[in-house]
């Protein structure tokens, strides 16, 4: 039986047609955060996943990987490492080039932040194409993390995106048409 804090959370979830663009139905998790009982259950269903795994990271994505990420990892005693669009973190970083529906785009992360050996989970708000997460993926193994799971709030299943993930286990708590 599907946990009834997960209806609440889909319910407090907006969709606003055509944006960015014309034939997109854009999630809109802001409004779920309005609601602190749909945004602390959502957050309390990763801490329970995840808590006790012996997980050092979240590697969060930008941008909403980064209002996730931060209240689970304080809850599981982890890490918190944001991934970021290029040119954004200061320091040494090391980047992967993933592909869009129309040309490329590039996720980048401090050289330094994780040490290979460490167990890691990824977090997003949606996972779509899955070009996005799958960068993410491999920037923390190029540099010997181990994924343990990615995780989403939303998985469009049409899109295909957990093919691109190979192996590496996904964990959505909705999936949306
Ligand atoms: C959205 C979403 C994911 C990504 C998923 O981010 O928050 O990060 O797209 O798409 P994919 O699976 O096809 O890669 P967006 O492009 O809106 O960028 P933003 O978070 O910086 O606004």
């Amino acid at each position: 039986p599907q946990d009834d804090r997960i209806s609440r959370i889909a319910s407090s979830i907006r969709i606003i047609p055509n944006f960015p663009k014309p034939g997109i139905m854009f999630q809109d998790i802001t409004t779920m955060l309005l609601d602190p009982k749909a945004f602390k259950d959502t957050i309390d269903l990763f801490v329970e996943r995840y808590k006790g795994k012996d997980i050092s990271v979240v590697a969060g994505v930008e941008a909403r990987g980064f209002i996730f990420g931060p209240p689970i990892a304080l809850a599981i005693g982890a890490k918190f490492v944001p991934m970021r669009k290029p040119g954004k973190l200061p320091g040494a970083v090391i980047s992967e080039e993933y592909s869009l529906e129309y040309g490329t785009d590039k996720m980048e992360m401090h050289v330094g932040a994780v040490e290979a050996g460490e167990r890691a989970i990824i977090i997003d708000d949606l996972i779509a194409t899955g070009g996005t997460l799958s960068a993410a993926l491999k920037l923390l193994e190029r540099v010997g993390v181990q994924v343990v799971e990615s995780a989403c709030l939303i998985e469009l299943p049409e899109l295909k995106g957990r093919e691109r993930l190979g192996d590496n286990p996904l964990f959505v708590l909705i999936k949306s048409a």
